[in-house]
């Protein structure tokens, strides 16, 4: 059977509602977009909502930029282990292998998308551990130990439902200095005005010389259910 007739039935129902967006899987069946475990339940359900539906690039640019920022480092990816953190069913982990990375290891806090990745990108991931560093999580830091991270790269999973800016400074600072980074963050929460937002977070790090900005762009991350565009920024640099 074809993607298409598997996936007949699937539809966008825009316009989002007040707590969110919503799909419909099948005439029966009406899922949250969010709603991760059910969706990374069926091989490629999730690509064909995000990336064919909904047009979604982060995993693409957040890739590029993280490319980007190792060459402009002077860093062999071939030289690099690089954490991707909310690595769903691992889209960003095969594009950064793809040009060249020596081995990711991908975080997420949901062991559905742990076993989408496996099952669906068996061996792009040199290992993929269930956690979230949202909590100051010993068995994370335990079971990310034995890898030499030189660098991280995250896309589309900070801000809102996803991680907060105390994951995003938890998992920096499990790099070593002048490591490349690239992650992308709705537009929205990058709002410096927002003292609880990743925009404040970032200039925190920034001020406090854990983070060196390279680059930072704002880019059309996908479309809603009702084909309006979300905004949000790339960020690239490294550890300070
Ligand atoms: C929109 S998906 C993006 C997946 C993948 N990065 C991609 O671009 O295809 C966001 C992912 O982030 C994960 N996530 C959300 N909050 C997290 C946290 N605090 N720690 C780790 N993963 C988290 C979710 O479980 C989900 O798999």
């Amino acid at each position: 059977m074809s993607d298409a007739e598997v996936f007949a039935g699937v539809r966008l129902l825009g316009p989002p509602e007040a707590d969110g967006e919503y799909i419909a899987l099948s005439d029966d069946e009406t899922v949250h977009l969010h709603e991760y475990t059910r969706i990374y339940a069926v091989p490629g359900l999730y690509e064909h909502v995000v990336q064919d539906l909904l047009r979604c690039t982060s995993p693409e640019v957040a890739a590029a930029g993280f490319l980007r920022a190792a060459e402009r480092l002077g860093l062999d990816p071939a030289s690099l282990t690089v954490l991707d953190v909310g690595s769903g069913t691992g889209l960003v982990g095969e594009l950064v292998r793809g040009g060249g990375v020596a081995r990711v290891v991908g975080v997420d806090a949901l062991p559905a998308a742990r076993a989408a990745a496996l099952r669906d990108r068996p061996g792009v991931y040199a290992d993929y551990v269930v956690g979230d560093f949202l909590r100051d999580d010993d068995a994370l830091r335990e079971a990310l130990r034995p890898y030499p991270l030189g660098g991280l790269v995250s896309a589309g999973a900070f801000g809102g439902t996803h991680a907060t800016p105390r994951a995003l400074e938890n998992a920096l600072a499990l790099l070593p200095p002048g490591a490349p980074v690239a992650f992308t963050i709705d537009e929205r929460w990058m709002d410096v005005s927002d003292p609880e937002g990743f925009g404040a977070a970032v200039e925190r790090l920034v001020t406090d010389g854990d983070l060196v900005v390279l680059e930072r762009t704002r880019f059309q991350h996908r479309v809603t259910t009702s084909g309006e565009p979300i905004f949000y920024q790339l960020v690239v640099g490294r550890t300070g």
